[in-house]
């Protein structure tokens, strides 16, 4: 029996968390409203109330002092600002709520966005007697940029206004005002004195003339269960989970959507499709998975997946994007430097990236544009990245987990900017900025050409009898770096010997013309930033030492396709063994001319009992410890 979205939906409310995120200048009062909704909705714990009247008597206080319970650390308290992310757990009989307290400084915008962006709720503090200040409208314009579905203002400090109906609601209107120019689904104002304690649990005596609901009753009974996207089922793999050779699953997060057992999927960026096969939680079986589910999905195929990949339906898939268009705030001392490679951590892959354009920055007090061509701290800004490898997202206002993302400085391992995607760029760089790669002056280097593909050119030398699985593992691995974003080629014996070196047979000396041109057409490539993948019997130290020099040491990569020739024969593919045998074809590898094995190769493969997807990934492995990718 199929569940239907509406049970789905029922399910994701009964376990029901609401994060809320908090914001509001120094001295608005954010941290005495968290403290006297936590106590009044008696959610904080005795000892934790007995400190906290120690502490307020200890500063000379009468009343207790909320603010001391949320300020967190010592040295918070004693700047009087908060200056950290603290996550708050507590529970109502109706719900459970987490709450992202950050500060209000303006240089803290880092934390805010730290915070927001796994909110349900924004709950902004206005301070009645100073009313809309830029900073409120910064919160607010944040809080819409990470798509926050709702948001509470809450007019504090009324009992300083002497209950001014009048003053609340020229709050409400200024706000409300500006705050139409913001993506916001819902706007609630309440007016409160968290330290008095009017309209936060308990209903304000002191101000009859508002009706409209208390903060508590508010934040436990606003609807939140329909704004999880049931929609468009997005799985960015996290782990191969591989424990024996009989069992392969693949774990992660359901960001979005709905998953069922049976169901077709496509495998992203290769686009190979597949059914599932088995939905794994916890230990159990399942037959669906749905948001936030941390589930391990098996699949019908034997394919070739990892971290990083998207698993989703084939007729609702992200985008497969090398450009994007992002929001982007700026969270680092350093500007942000068109010339520089960053990090882009997205979903569960890192990608390498730079900048090619910064289109504008917002003014947050007036929402205007502004021409840029850099952000600086804490600016708000539209640009367009190229990364050297396509990730698999979605438009932000969509989807909040594969539409976001972090900038990472590679060096000082900082991350320094996160962003909200808005849309798929065309490759583009502004003509105009000097927004080419900062190339040096002269004449274009090789290192030049691999900063701009963003990889190290190598080449993969493989040597090894005919029908040893050299080519196979070559076009294997051809496919796979080409789906991952790498520019490479194959250099196969079969294929060259058709054209380039037509004019050559199998005899010592042609053998060794063979391999030199080989090699001198991989040095070309490489200098142009590929990676190559030669796949030549090369069956001569000799040879094989000629082409390291030709290539250049650190270039040269051997592999040595080690596959006993009893095997090669077995399999014969071009029937070849058995001609040689028969005197048909003479100077054959292995029956009529030898095979000088590597000494001392960088990887040996015996394809015997390994399939070519181990194969490939033995390889990948040996790239990356050689840095040759990222
Ligand atoms: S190499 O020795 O010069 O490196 P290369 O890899 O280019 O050889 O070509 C090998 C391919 O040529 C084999 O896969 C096979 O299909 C074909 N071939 C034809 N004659 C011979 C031979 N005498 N020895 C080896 N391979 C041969």
């Amino acid at each position: 029996m199929s569940t239907t979205i509406q049970e789905l939906i029922e399910q994701v409310s009964r376990s029901e968390l609401l994060r809320f995120v908090t914001a509001g200048s120094v001295d608005d009062g954010k941290s005495t409203l968290i403290g006297r909704l936590l106590h009044d909705a008696k959610a904080i714990y005795e000892d934790h109330l007995a400190s906290l009247d120690h502490d307020s008597r200890k500063a000379g206080r009468n009343e207790i002092d909320f603010a001391l319970l949320t300020d967190g650390l010592k040295a918070e308290r004693e700047q009087g600002i908060t200056i950290d992310v603290a996550y708050r757990h507590f529970s109502t009989p109706r719900r459970r709520f987490i709450i992202a307290d950050t500060p209000g400084h303006e240089q803290y915008t880092r934390n805010m966005a730290t915070g927001a962006s796994t909110a349900d709720l924004a709950l902004i503090l206005i301070d009645a007697r100073n009313g809309v200040t830029t900073q409120s409208k910064r919160h607010a314009f944040i809080a819409s940029l990470f798509g926050i579905p709702h948001m509470v203002v809450a007019v504090n400090k009324m009992d300083l206004v002497g209950w001014s109906q009048n003053i609340f609601e020229a709050i409400r209107d200024e706000f409300g005002q500006f705050c139409t120019k913001l993506r916001i689904g819902d706007l609630e104002f309440i007016p409160i004195s968290a330290l008095k304690g009017d309209n936060v649990v308990h209903r304000s005596k002191n101000m009859p003339w508002y009706q409209g609901p208390l903060l508590l009753t508010h934040l436990e009974t606003i609807h939140i269960a329909s704004d999880q996207n049931l929609i468009d089922f997005r799985f960015p793999v996290q782990y191969v989970l591989r424990p024996h050779a009989g069992f392969r699953g693949y774990t992660g997060v359901v960001v979005s959507g709905v998953i069922r057992v049976g169901e077709e999927v496509v495998v992203l960026p290769s686009s190979r499709l597949t059914r599932i096969a088995r939905i794994i939680r916890g230990f159990e079986d399942v037959e669906y998975a749905f948001p936030p589910q941390s589930v391990t999905l098996c699949v019908a195929d034997n394919l070739d997946i990892s971290r990083g990949d998207m698993i989703a339906h084939p007729a609702n898939v992200p985008w497969v994007a090398r450009d994007i268009e992002a929001m982007l705030i700026w969270l680092d001392e350093e500007p942000l430097r068109p010339d520089k490679h960053y990090l882009v951590k997205h979903t569960t892959s890192l990608v390498r990236g730079r900048f090619t354009d910064v289109m504008y920055k917002i003014d947050p007090n007036t929402l205007h544009r502004q021409e840029t061509h850099v952000l600086t701290l804490n600016e708000i800004g539209r640009v367009s990245m190229h990364l050297f490898r396509p990730i698999m997202c979605d438009e932000y206002a969509r989807n909040r987990y594969t539409g976001a993302f972090i900038v990472i400085d590679p060096v000082t391992n900082f991350t320094v900017a996160c962003g909200m995607i808005i849309d798929r760029a065309h490759q583009y760089m502004n003509p105009t900025v000097g927004w080419q790669v900062a190339l040096r002056e002269g004449q274009i280097t090789a290192e030049d050409r691999a900063m701009v593909l963003g990889q190290k050119p190598v080449t993969i030398w493989m040597t090894g009898l005919s029908g040893s699985g050299k080519s196979t593992i070559a076009y294997a691995m051809e496919r796979k770096l080409l789906s991952d974003g790498r520019a490479c080629f194959v250099l196969d014996g079969d294929v060259v010997r058709q054209g380039l070196n037509k004019d050559l047979g199998f005899c010592a000396k042609d053998r060794s013309e063979n391999i030199r041109r080989v090699a001198e057409v991989a040095r070309l490539m490489n200098e142009a930033g590929l990676i190559v993948i030669v796949s030549l019997i090369s069956p001569f130290r000799a040879d094989r030492k000629n082409a390291r020099s030709i290539i250049g040491d650190d270039r040269f990569i051997e592999v040595f396709v080690d596959t006993p020739i009893e095997k090669c024969e077995e399999r014969d593919p071009k029937g070849l063994y058995a001609k040689a045998r028969q005197g048909i074809i003479p100077e054959f590898t292995g029956v009529s001319s030898p095979y000088e094995e590597p000494e001392n190769p960088d990887l040996r493969i015996d394809t015997t009992h390994l399939s070519v997807e181990d194969c490939v990934e033995l390889l990948l492995r040996l790239l990356q410890e050689r840095r040759v990718l990222d």
